[in-house]
C-alpha cells in the first residue's frame, strides 16, 4: 500500500463535536454510573464520580447527549431540580422499568458538563411532553434575566444561565418516540422548535455576538430515507439546525460480547464499513434541499450492538467491549471524518455501562475500554482539517474483499499532521509507505492498540488492552514505511515544520 498525504489539499474541519458522547437515564449509565451520590465512599465532586470525570477530560469529550434516547420523550424536567428529598421519583418506562428518584436532574448534569469542561446535548420531550414544557426548559437553562424561569432556577442555587450549545426536539419520534409518520413529526417539530428559543440571545442589542442554540431534529433510523427527506423538505434551516440518523452496527450472527471468532471481526469491519453508503445517501438528500450545508448531520447515537453480557438485566444493556468494538470505533470516525463538512455532532452509544460504552464500573472500580483508547488515540483530529488521501497503490484485499489498511489523516492548526491506521486483518501484519508530496516528515511519533480480536480489560486485568508507542516505522527519503501488526489501531503524529 502506498499513499500520498498532500497538505496542500486541506479540506473541511473536522468538528470535535463528532466526538461527543450520549449518556442516557438506562441501566447503570447514570445511576451506578456517573452519580454515585453526594455521601458514597467513592471519590466524588457532589456525587458525579471524580475517576470518570478525569478519564473523559483526558479524552477532550466535547459533549454529551442527554437525558435520552428513548428516556427523553417520557422525561419531565420538572421533577429533576430542586431539592433532593423534594424530588418526585419516576419509572424508566423503556429500560427496565426501575424506580428513578430523580436525583440526578438537570443541576447535576449541567454540573457534569462542567465538570468535564464540554458542551451540553440536551434531548427535550416531545413524545409525551407540551410545547410548554420544553419551551420552559430552555427558559430555566439559559436565561439570564429576570424571567419565571430563570428565578425558579436562582431558587434552586443557580445564579447563571448555562450555556447550551445543542438542543435536541425528541428522540427515534418514528418508533419509542411516539410513533409518528415523518409528516406528522415534521409538523410536530415546528411547533416545538418555534419555541425552543435562543435565550442566549434574547433581549441583547448585540445578540450576534451570543452563542447559538442549534435545533436537532429528531432523525431516521439509518436505513430510512424517506424520513430525512421529508424533514428536509417540510422544515426550513432557520428552524433546523441540525438532523439526527442513528447508526448502529451489527457484529454478524456472533453477537456475544467476548466470545466469537475472526469470522465476526471481520463482519464487524463489513457492516461497519457499509455505513458509509447510508451516510451518503442521507447526506445527498441534505445536499439537493441544502446545498450550503447549513444543516449539520448529527450521528447522534452510533456504535457496535452486541449481546448483553450473561446474568445482567436483560433491559440494561450492559455489554463488554473488544478489540472488535474498536475497530468498529476507528472505521465509524474515519467515514465520519470523510464527511466532515456534514456531518458536525456525534455521539457514541453509550458512556457508562451501557451499549458500546467506553467506562465500565464495578462498585468502586472502573475500566477504560478499548474503544476509551480509541477515542484517545485519535484525540489529534478534533478540530482539525481533513485531508483527503491520495492512492499511489491501494492496500490489499483481504477477506470480505475488505481493504487491509483503512486510514484517515489530518492537519491541525499548528501544521501538525495526525495519521489513523487500521490492520483489519486478523491474521496478518500490513506494511505501507507514506509520502507527503514534498514535505518533510521531521518529527514522527506513534502509539498503538492491539490485541487479538476478542481482547478486552476486566475489573481484575484493567489494562490488558491499552496504548503504547508503535515504533514499526522508519521515516527515510521524505517518505514513512510502516508495519502494523495484525488487529490494530496506530495513530501517528507527524511534524514537517
Ligand atoms: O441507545 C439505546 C436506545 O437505542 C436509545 O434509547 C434509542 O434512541 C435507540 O433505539
Amino acid at each position: 500500500m502506498k499513499a500520498t498525504i498532500d497538505i496542500r489539499n486541506k479540506g473541511p474541519k473536522i468538528d470535535r463535536h463528532i466526538y461527543g458522547h450520549f449518556s442516557e437515564h438506562l441501566g447503570r449509565c447514570i445511576y451506578d454510573g456517573y452519580w454515585v451520590g453526594e455521601d458514597s465512599k467513592i471519590p466524588n465532586v457532589r456525587g458525579i464520580r471524580s475517576d470518570i470525570v478525569e478519564a473523559m477530560k483526558a479524552i477532550k469529550v466535547p459533549n454529551i447527549r442527554w437525558p435520552g434516547g428513548c428516556f427523553a420523550d417520557d422525561y419531565n424536567w420538572m421533577d429533576g431540580i430542586g431539592p433532593k428529598s423534594e424530588r418526585v421519583p419516576m419509572v424508566n418506562v423503556h429500560w427496565g422499568g426501575m424506580v428513578e428518584n430523580n436525583h440526578f436532574g438537570t443541576h447535576e448534569f449541567m454540573d457534569l458538563c462542567e465538570q468535564i469542561g464540554c458542551e451540553a446535548y440536551i434531548c427535550g420531550n416531545v413524545g409525551s411532553g407540551t410545547v410548554r414544557e420544553m419551551r420552559n426548559w430552555v427558559e430555566y437553562l439559559t436565561d439570564d434575566r429576570e424571567s419565571p424561569m430563570a428565578q425558579l432556577r436562582r431558587k434552586n442555587g443557580r445564579d447563571e444561565p448555562w450555556k447550551i450549545k445543542f438542543f435536541g426536539i425528541g428522540n427515534e419520534n418514528w418508533g419509542c418516540g411516539g410513533f409518528m409518520e415523518a409528516e406528522y413529526y415534521a409538523h410536530e417539530y415546528k411547533r416545538y422548535a418555534t419555541y425552543v428559543r435562543n435565550y442566549q440571545a434574547m433581549g441583547k442589542t448585540d445578540w450576534w455576538k451570543a452563542p447559538q442554540l442549534i435545533r436537532i431534529a429528531g432523525g431516521s433510523n439509518a436505513e430510512d430515507l424517506e424520513w430525512t427527506e421529508t424533514l428536509m423538505k417540510k422544515i426550513p434551516s432557520s428552524l433546523m439546525g441540525g438532523l439526527s440518523v442513528h447508526c448502529y452496527v451489527k457484529p454478524g450472527e456472533e453477537s456475544h460480547g467476548t466470545v466469537f471468532t475472526e469470522k465476526s471481526w471481520y463482519e464487524t469491519a463489513l457492516n461497519t464499513l457499509k455505513k458509509e453508503d447510508l451516510i451518503k445517501q442521507h447526506i445527498s438528500i441534505m445536499d439537493y434541499y441544502d446545498p450550503e450545508k447549513k444543516v449539520l448531520l448529527a450521528v447522534d447515537e452510533w456504535g457496535i450492538w452486541v449481546d448483553n453480557e450473561p446474568g445482567t438485566h436483560p433491559g440494561f444493556l450492559y455489554q463488554q467491549n473488544t478489540m472488535r468494538s474498536a475497530l468498529c470505533a476507528a472505521l465509524m470516525f474515519h467515514i465520519f471524518h470523510k464527511y466532515s463538512d456534514r456531518i458536525r455532532l456525534a455521539n457514541l452509544a453509550q458512556t457508562i455501562n451501557v451499549l458500546q460504552a467506553i467506562i465500565l464500573t464495578e462498585g468502586e472500580k472502573m475500566i477504560k475500554t478499548p474503544t476509551y483508547h480509541v477515542f484517545d488515540l485519535y484525540k489529534g483530529h478534533q478540530d482539525a482539517y481533513y485531508i483527503p488521501i491520495t492512492w499511489e497503490e491501494r492496500p490489499e484485499r483481504i477477506e470480505r474483499n475488505l481493504p487491509q489498511i483503512d486510514i484517515s489523516a489530518s492537519i491541525n492548526s499548528e501544521g501538525d499532521i495526525n495519521i489513523t491506521l487500521v490492520n483489519i486483518s486478523a491474521s496478518t501484519n500490513a506494511k505501507g509507505s507514506l509520502d507527503f508530496a514534498g514535505e518533510v516528515p521531521l518529527r514522527v511519533t506513534g502509539r498503538i492498540l492491539e490485541g487479538d480480536v476478542t481482547a478486552h480489560n476486566t475489573f481484575d486485568n484493567p489494562d490488558n488492552v491499552t496504548t503504547k508507542e508503535f515504533t514499526g516505522f522508519k521515516v527515510e527519503n521524505g517518505k514513512i514505511d510502516f508495519e502494523l501488526p495484525p488487529c490494530a489501531i496506530v495513530c501517528m503524529e507527524v511534524g514537517t515544520r
